[in-house]
């Protein structure tokens, strides 16, 4: 049987899980920034595994590490101290103090849901409130609660989910009303978030979950004055600031560790994953120790949370991070791809917006620019393309028809000007047909 009736058979037929596309494409190798097919060909990959790997896909001092551990032993529960748990803890938190430094204690999970499905627990025994804010255009991840955190239909099923969630719109300001200035609707998006927790809520709230800057919507970036208006109103209802940083985290949005620290705010609670693990399943929720001792003794256990495993691999991720330097170079790299994106976004009349920050950048494609209608077979269409050409970018947005360029974090400027000379080009041939 052949890979692809192998899986169809096998594997429960969600939608979203691809292949992406029309001809699949089977990798079977990894270097830093390139993939390889089996037939050999070389793609570079800017998506990273859906912006997972961020050091670069088998690097050497990641597999020295992870190798080594596995070579000693690959599993023990927290039931026995191991040497690199708490070192490492003690490592992710003072990276994470840059935001908060009152951010001093940390739980290990195996992914970005289990993450913020205990943030959302966490946070319910501190406040004693179960109602939560989210945003529109949202994605959390895939258990009942953090599915019902989530701001997008097609991610949606008709389930009855843990009641209590709200929805604010988001800081869309591509897709504002028009007669707005940009500043103008943050600062209603702040009154709606406002009225939202007058009308729908107790009054007192549990918490505001957020993406600093939202990944799976469409890389939706806010105005710089939103999330700092966001928190005020959020700390005058009681509830604590949620960053969900799974995307975001470990130097994605460029020189920060966080993406949060761009928009000066202080998270009460951060939940990572992804990009923590350079594709080894990892975790986890950050937190003050106020906020962590109201959970103090009460049971909660996670088979493979903080595994030696994880934490070498998690280890080896921060070591290149800091040798390499390699938020300061999606800051640099990023900057000028985005710049680069948005003299496309000039001379096309159908890319509407190049966003984001860093190596989290979102292209709209659109039909036109006076409608804005989303263009989602263009998009299709220039996947396929670009990955002909050797490149893989990805796509978002409730409409599908934003590209995703999250590529890891080594990414260089002649990569860069490859995928906007491809992106050209696909434009050029398969706006025509
Ligand atoms: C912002 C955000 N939060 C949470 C998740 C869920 O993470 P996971 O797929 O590891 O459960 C994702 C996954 O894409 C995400 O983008």
């Amino acid at each position: 049987m052949k890979k692809r009736d192998l899986r169809e058979k096998y594997i429960i037929p969600f939608g979203g899980i691809g292949p992406l596309y029309s001809k699949p494409i089977s990798i079977v190798k990894g270097r830093m920034q390139f993939v390889f097919d089996e037939k050999g060909k070389k793609y570079l990959d800017a998506f990273a595994g859906v912006a997972t790997v961020s050091i670069g896909h088998s690097h050497p001092h990641f597999v020295k590490k992870l190798t080594e551990q596995i070579g000693q032993y690959l599993h023990t529960p927290s039931l026995y101290l191991h040497p690199s748990l708490g070192v490492y803890a003690q490592r992710l938190i003072k990276k994470v103090q840059s935001a908060n430094p009152q951010l001093a204690t940390c739980f290990f999970t195996n992914s970005g849901s289990e993450a913020n499905e205990l943030a959302a627990i966490i946070a319910k025994n501190y406040t004693g409130s179960h109602e939560f804010i989210a945003l529109g255009h949202s994605y959390h991840g895939r258990t009942l609660m953090t599915m019902a955190l989530t701001g997008q239909s097609n991610w949606r099923h008709s389930l009855p989910y843990p009641t209590g969630v709200h929805f604010a719109p988001a800081n869309y300001t591509y897709r504002r009303p028009q007669g707005l200035t940009p500043r103008q609707f943050s600062q209603r998006c702040v009154d709606e978030l406002e009225s939202v927790i007058k009308t729908s809520t107790s009054g007192k709230i549990a918490g505001f979950y957020a993406e600093p800057i939202n990944g799976v919507g469409g890389v939706i970036t806010p105005e710089p004055e939103y999330f700092p208006s966001a928190y005020a109103i959020v700390k005058k209802y009681n509830g604590l600031f949620i960053a969900d940083e799974v995307q975001t985290g470990v130097g994605r949005t460029g020189k920060h560790f966080l993406g949060i620290e761009k928009w000066g705010v202080r998270p009460d609670i951060v939940t990572m994953a992804k990009g923590l693990g350079n594709g080894y399943p990892i975790g986890a929720v950050i937190t003050t120790r106020k906020i962590a001792d109201s959970v103090k003794g009460k049971l909660h256990y996670n088979t493979f949370g903080g595994s030696p495993a994880q934490m070498a691999a998690a280890g080896a991720v921060l070591d290149v991070l800091e040798q390499e330097k390699l938020a300061e170079n999606a800051h640099v790299v990023g900057s000028y791809l985005i710049s680069q994106l948005e003299k496309l976004a000039e001379r096309s009349p159908y890319v509407g917006e190049a966003r984001g920050r860093g190596f989290m950048i979102g292209v709209e494609m659109v039909k036109d620019k006076k409608s804005k209608e989303p263009a989602c077979e263009l998009t299709m269409r220039l996947l396929e393309s670009c990955k002909d050409q050797g490149l893989l970018i990805g796509k978002g947005g409730m409409a599908g028809n934003v590209l995703r360029i999250k590529p890891p974090l080594c990414l260089n400027k002649k990569d860069a000007d490859f995928i906007v000379e491809t992106l050209d080009q696909s434009l050029r041939q398969t706006a025509k047909t």
